[in-house]
Formats: structure tokens, C-alpha cells, sequence
């Protein structure tokens, strides 16, 4: 089995690894002189957001810190209810401290909103978001606004790029929707 069998289990691709790429060329372009003069820590929420911190990180061209959280949020089936629990917490002090918040995917927002608001009792000098992707309901209602958004994505359920169906898939290069004939 290579790459391409897995790709097999998709209906949709919607992003390529390429299309991907240039876009977080794009938004790193836009972050390095949003934040120029200031530091700036990237927070990865994982498990998702490991392969858009590696790529996001390397299109900068400027010192920049990385720190982790991991968060479970609890749900009926795939959405969240904004109810939230830390993981893994953050290793850096982040009290005056420009923090940029990189996700994978932001669907309700639920989860985003609530690690926003408890960054942000931290004291840290500024707390924005960068998304690789986003779903309609985050578009349209979500209460934090979102900074830097890779891609909209239809409101159907994707894995690929960091994203998973059962913690598989998240190694494909491309984000797509996966076939009914993996569910059955
Ligand atoms: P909320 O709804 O709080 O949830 O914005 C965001 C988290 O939900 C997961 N999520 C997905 N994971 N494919 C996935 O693999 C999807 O289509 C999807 N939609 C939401 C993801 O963990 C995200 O951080």
C-alpha cells in the first residue's frame, strides 16, 4: 500500500499538498509583517495542527517560537459542545507575549473560543488565530474572529493534513472528504 491506496478511501480531494503549501506561503507572508518588531509564539493545538505548524513555521523567514496544547473537547458524534479539558498545557509563560494560535480546522468554533478566552486571562500582549481550513458554521457565527484562514471547506467531514477518521489518515499530503465505503 503507497499513498495513493489511501487516497482511494476519498469521494472529494479538495486541496492538494501543493495548493496547501502556497497558501501557507501566503499567509506567512502576511504574518511576518503583521507581527514585524514584535516576538511571536506559535501554539500548535494538537494532534491536528502538526503538519500545518511544521509547514507554517518553515515558510517563515523570521525566529519565531513553538509551544503546544492538547485539549479534548467533548461532543455528540463529530461536533463539539465548547466544553473543554487541557491535556497537555503550555510550556512557555505567555504574559506579554504575542501568541498566534495555529489550528487545523475550525468547525463550530466551540473549542477555539474557549482556548481564546483562557489564553487570553494569561496576560499575553496580543492572541490571534491562523486556520488551514474552516467550515461554513465557523464562517458564518463563530464569535472570535478568525485572522489568517487557509481554505473554506464544505460542511462535510475531511481527514488528510494533520486530520483524522479514527487517527487514521492524517499522514495523506491532501485534505479531502472520505468515502461512504469506509464508514461501512
Ligand atoms: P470545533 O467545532 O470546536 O471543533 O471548531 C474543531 C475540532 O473538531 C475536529 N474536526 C474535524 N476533524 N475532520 C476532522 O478530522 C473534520 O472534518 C473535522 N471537523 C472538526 C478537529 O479536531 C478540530 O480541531
Amino acid at each position: 500500500m503507497d499513498a495513493s491506496d489511501i487516497e482511494k478511501d476519498l469521494s472529494t480531494i479538495h486541496y492538494t499538498e501543493d495548493q496547501i503549501l502556497a497558501k501557507l506561503r501566503e499567509l506567512a507572508g502576511r504574518i511576518e509583517q503583521d507581527y514585524e518588531g514584535k516576538d511571536l509564539l506559535i501554539v500548535g493545538v494538537l494532534k491536528g495542527a502538526v503538519m500545518v505548524m511544521a509547514d507554517l513555521a518553515r515558510a517563515l523567514t523570521r525566529h519565531v517560537e513553538m509551544d503546544w496544547m492538547a485539549v479534548s473537547s467533548y461532543g455528540s458524534g463529530t461536533k463539539s459542545s465548547g466544553v473543554v479539558r487541557i491535556l497537555k498545557d503550555l510550556d512557555t509563560d505567555i504574559s506579554g507575549r504575542h501568541v498566534l494560535i495555529v489550528e487545523d480546522i475550525i468547525d463550530t468554533g466551540l473549542t477555539l473560543s474557549w482556548l481564546v478566552s483562557n489564553l487570553q486571562s494569561r496576560g499575553p500582549a496580543s492572541v490571534e488565530i491562523c486556520t488551514a481550513f474552516r467550515k461554513p458554521d465557523a464562517a458564518a457565527k463563530m464569535a472570535v474572529p478568525v485572522k489568517y484562514v487557509g481554505f473554506d471547506l464544505p460542511d462535510e467531514f475531511v481527514v488528510g493534513y494533520g486530520l483524522d477518521y479514527a487517527e487514521k489518515y492524517r499522514n495523506l499530503r491532501c485534505v479531502g472528504t472520505l468515502a461512504p465505503h469506509v464508514y461501512s
